[in-house]
């Protein structure tokens, strides 16, 4: 080995050992009769320290000639420091070195590789290998292990094996677009990089396999955001003879063991939400529950009184934001902007301050005076010194801005400590959504989740309010997994895929397979898939996956160090019968 020790282990206990370690060059100083130089590796940073006249010219010289990021070899005594350092590990100690080799040089990094760098987001990710020398991004990696390891632990002693299912497969509609691979040896036809490893989790329980988990690669073709990456990771989980409580408690038991292993925290147990309680309280299917500031409608109070916003309007609805009374006209007019933003979509906000001297002023006193303004403070149980806000309009949509709007406001009270964990169940999400675009019913999880049995027949009659076995785990407002008891028997498969307006050619041909499985005694079963990076994002307290992932794509779904996507070379093309529209 070319070291004895590594940059992060050397404390006083090793005074007068003679001792080999290798690493980068941090940085140097050099005071002319004194050098130091900092060696860093991924366990810590230790200082050397030369004494110029009482060293060789062979070993300042080459000290002298060291440059950053140069990867040396030192062999030398660890010394007690003169002046120590309480801010790294091998604070109390030096090395006075006999002997340094140059293993190799390096020519000037692109950012310096330090804690706070001076690298934007594009030259880390073009130079990412140096970008993972840096200490934040190697313990983002290094938790991302931990919890990998956790959860083995943890499924391995329920018994859940790991089983690998195939990357080149055949497209499973999980809702995204699917990456293709064009197949040489079928010329014309492609594979589909799997969107999650659904279907095979299901063949594996009829194979038998009663509990299976991977940590698997995904791949979805759709719009990127901080939490969305094209390839991503699932911890991916399947069991048989379950029901819905079974897979809650498991999985329970596995986000409990994971904060506990690897945070130290132990997280009470986790509270459940229907979905419909979920809308009509947060209008959001994944509120963060960190706080509360839930939705009061008003409609019932607020009609009638000539203020034709909320006359006309579906649904009138508000929170109650603690101890906002005293926000300024300009902190006002600056949410009233944040709400009418496209993104969020509303008209305009209606405020009411519950000043501290009891009286209650609004933005509406036209049209309602004092009296009528504390009903409303009644309605939101507000005190002296809080701010009601208010939105009006088509109902979905209202809720929906009014969701924005209360995460905005929890996060500039502070409400939304990334040290503070939430978790909790939403369940019994609807079996199908209709979509305006495509004119039918769309699958709200997948077309492989059961309806509740007392649903069933309102499959035909009314399809909207089918509840299914579905459930998703919610930490802190971010959906970190999500699953569902799924349909085992042929019939009522082939119902669903009627519902989602396959032709039974188009169900046959595309989940045949799956279909003819369930003819052979498939077991009842159900599971759950955890989005990996999002959970470890979410333990290390950022707010996107990116540097979590050891080599992520940027926004474009462009990976900028290998620079992929890329085109390729006409031969090749060929060789998979693949033309290009601009090819003759
Ligand atoms: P679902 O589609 O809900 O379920 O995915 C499970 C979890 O994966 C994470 N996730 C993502 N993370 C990063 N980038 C993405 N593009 C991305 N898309 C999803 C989310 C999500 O909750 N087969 C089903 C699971 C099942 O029914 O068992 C599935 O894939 O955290």
């Amino acid at each position: 080995m070319l070291r004895s020790h590594t940059c992060g282990e050397l404390r006083k206990a090793h005074l007068g050992q003679t001792v080999t370690i290798s690493g980068w060059v941090q940085g140097m100083r050099d005071k002319g009769s004194l050098l130091w130089i900092d060696l860093r590796d991924r366990y810590g940073i230790t200082q050397i320290t030369i004494e110029t006249e009482n060293a060789s010219t062979e070993l300042v010289t080459i000290a002298r000639s060291l440059g950053r990021e140069f990867v040396i070899s030192v062999t030398g005594k660890v010394t007690e420091r003169y002046s120590k350092s309480d801010k790294i590990e091998t604070g109390d100690i030096e090395i006075n070195p006999a002997k340094i080799t140059v293993l190799n040089s390096a020519i000037t990094p692109p950012f310096t590789i330090e804690d706070e760098t001076d690298g934007g987001d594009d030259i880390r990710m073009r130079y990412r290998y140096l970008d993972l020398r840096r200490n934040t991004v190697r313990k983002n990696l290094e938790l991302r292990h931990r919890i990998a390891i956790e959860t083995r632990n943890y499924l391995d002693k329920l018994n859940f094996l790991e089983v690998e299912t195939p990357v080149l497969i055949k497209s499973t509609p999980e809702g995204a677009r699917d990456f293709v691979v064009p197949s040489r040896m079928n010329p014309g036809e492609f594979y589909a990089l799997p969107q999650s490893p659904q279907t095979f989790k299901q063949l594996l329980m009829v194979g038998g396999f009663d509990r299976y988990y991977q940590i698997v690669k995904c791949f979805r073709d759709e719009d990127l955001r901080a939490d969305r990456q094209p390839e991503f990771t699932q911890i991916d989980c399947e069991m048989a003879f379950v029901e819905q409580e079974d897979i809650l408690n498991t999985f329970e038991g596995m986000v409990r063991h994971l904060f506990k292993s690897v945070k130290g925290i132990d997280i009470p147990a986790l509270t459940r939400m229907t979905y419909a309680d979920a809308m009509k309280f947060y209008g959001n299917d994944k509120p963060d529950i960190r706080f509360e500031m839930t939705f009061i409608e008003l409609n019932y109070l607020v009609k009638g009184k000539d203020f034709k916003v909320f006359d006309d309007a579906q649904l009138v609805v508000g929170i109650c934001a603690k101890g906002a009374a005293e926000y300024t006209r300009k902190q006002l007019d600056e949410l009233t902007e944040f709400v009418k933003r496209p993104q969020v979509g509303a008209t305009g906000l209606v405020y009411a301050r519950y000043n501290a001297d009891g009286t209650i002023k609004s933005s509406v006193d036209k049209f309602y005076n004092e009296d009528e303004l504390k009903k409303w403070a009644i309605a939101f149980n507000a005190e002296p010194g809080d701010l009601i806000m208010i939105l009006a309009g088509e109902e979905h949509k209202t809720r929906k801005a009014l969701s924005e709007l209360r995460l905005e406001m929890g996060t500039r009270l502070g409400l939304r400590d990334k040290s503070k964990f939430a978790c909790h169940w939403v369940i019994d999400f609807p079996l199908l959504e209709w979509s305006g675009e495509t004119s039918r019913w769309h699958a709200m999880h997948h077309a492989f989740t059961s309806p509740k049995p007392e649903d069933i027949p309102l499959l035909d009659s009314n399809p909207g309010a089918v509840r299914a076995n579905a459930y998703d785990l919610v930490i802190n407002g971010v959906e970190i997994g999500g699953g569902s008891i799924r349909i085992f028997n042929k019939e009522m498969q082939a119902k669903m895929f009627e519902l989602l307006g396959f032709t039974k050619e188009d169900a046959q041909s595309q989940f045949g397979f799956l279909m003819n499985a369930f003819e052979y005694g498939a077991p009842p079963h159900g599971g759950i898939a955890l989005g990996f990076d999002r959970l470890c994002s979410l333990f290390g307290g950022a707010d996107g996956i990116r540097d979590f992932i050891a080599f992520p794509k940027n926004n474009s779904g462009r990976d900028v160090m290998i620079d992929s996507p890329s085109i390729i070379a006409e031969e090749q093309l060929k060789e998979l019968n693949i033309k290009l529209s601009h090819q003759k």
